[in-house]
């Protein structure tokens, strides 16, 4: 992201005086999948990979998008809904815009442009991360002033009703409240959220992508999603205090053991594990206990794979390499899973090592691999005067 935000801005859209420009990251679930859509635990951190937004309010209801690394430009008025099947990145940045305005808090369109480091499709956020870029520049620009969470829950509703893709909360709040150096902790009922120092103490999370693509929206997220939504049926008949897969304790799942299909009671055992795991490996961070946080990244990876069902045969070679190499604590898969990332906690005197053995498993490692720097949180860092 070399050219100012203003040339950028010039361009592609014309006068930039009063636009808006914003960043937000991507970022990396070190432990918590698919725990966040049950009302559950997730401990993800920010990664230094970002989306800019620049975006400038108009006087109309014309809203005009360019997406400056595609070279693609969409138009389209806020009177015309739009049919998003098929359409790439048009919901994350449009959706939040007809959000906006379906919720009247905004009455006029926008010229926006974004550009983003953010790999796509990686199970790193690039899609949550242009979600809140776009909403912090449009936040700005027409003076809502909407609280960080009451921000990610719109950018989650945006995923839901315009990409198709019925997702947790953990992406959105990630990269609107997410810090540098530290974990989230988040409740994924309550919303509250503690930052975790993360301190590793000579190690690295470094993030390999398998290289394997699938769109989120594609039913298989959905389908697990389904999956524990059924479980919790069943299970509330038997025990009414049961209104999500958050309220089941390891010995009630022991106990309906019987009610539940095979495959609903591994989703389940996935889900009640997970919880606990995540929040054990926040005690073990806090403690400075790196290999018991790394022998709880790869438990996470085995039941993901074994219970949950959503690993690839990429992902379980590349954890299985990882653990293999001296000074690697842990590995797992991260984000939905069915491709995209593992991450990988590795001392930094491994790193070599960890390259030479991984190295040969993806294409290219210079853009397939990750070791997370120093990223920047969501913020506005400049009015175009
Ligand atoms: C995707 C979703 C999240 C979460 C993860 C799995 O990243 O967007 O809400 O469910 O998958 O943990």
């Amino acid at each position: 992201m070399t050219a100012r935000a203003a040339t950028l801005f010039r361009e592609h859209l014309g006068d930039p005086t009063g636009a808006v420009v914003a960043r937000a990251p991507g970022r990396v679930n070190l432990i918590g999948e698919h725990t966040d859509y049950n009302d559950g635990f997730v401990l993800p951190t920010i990664i230094d990979r970002e989306v800019e937004v620049v975006a400038r309010k108009r006087p109309d209801r014309q809203v005009r998008i360019v997406a400056a690394d595609l070279e693609e430009r969409r138009e389209n008025n806020l009177d015309h809904p739009i049919d998003y099947a098929n359409s790439g990145w048009l919901p994350y940045v449009l959706g939040v815009v007809h959000e906006l305005a379906q919720r009247g808090r905004i009455e006029s369109g926008a010229d926006i442009v974004f550009r983003g480091t953010v790999p796509r499709g990686a199970g790193l956020s690039s899609s949550a991360a242009l979600e809140v870029a776009t909403a912090l520049a449009l936040d700005t620009a027409f003076n809502l002033w909407l609280n960080p969470v009451e921000m990610a829950r719109l950018c989650r509703d945006v995923e839901h009703r315009y990409a198709g893709v019925r997702c947790g909360i953990m992406d959105q709040f990630a990269s609107r409240l997410g810090r540098s150096d530290h974990a989230l902790l988040i409740d994924c009922r309550s919303l509250d959220a503690r930052h975790v120092p993360l301190a590793l103490d000579g190690h690295r999370m470094v993030i390999v992508d398998s290289g394997i693509r699938r769109e989120l929206a594609d039913s298989a997220y959905n389908q697990r999603r389904t999956e524990c939504e059924e479980a919790v049926t069943i299970l509330h008949e038997a025990d009414a205090s049961i209104i999500s897969l958050r309220d089941v304790t390891p010995e009630m799942i022991l106990g309906h053991e019987n009610l539940l299909p095979p495959d609903l009671f591994a989703r389940c055992r996935h889900v009640v594990s997970e919880n606990h795991r995540v929040l054990e490996a926040c005690e073990r961070l806090a403690n400075g206990d790196l290999p018991a946080f790394g022998r709880l990244m790869n438990a996470s990876h085995l039941s993901l794979r074994n219970d949950f069902e959503v690993s690839h045969p990429a992902l379980d070679r590349l954890v299985e390499e990882a653990n293999q190499i001296d000074g690697v604590l842990g590995a797992r898969l991260t984000g939905a899973g069915f491709g995209g990332c593992t991450v990988n906690l590795v001392a930094e005197a491994a790193l070599p090592a960890f390259e030479q053995k991984i190295e040969p498993l993806v294409d290219d490692w210079s853009t397939q691999s990750i070791v997370i720097g120093t990223p920047e949180q969501a913020r506005v860092t400049e009015v175009i005067a």
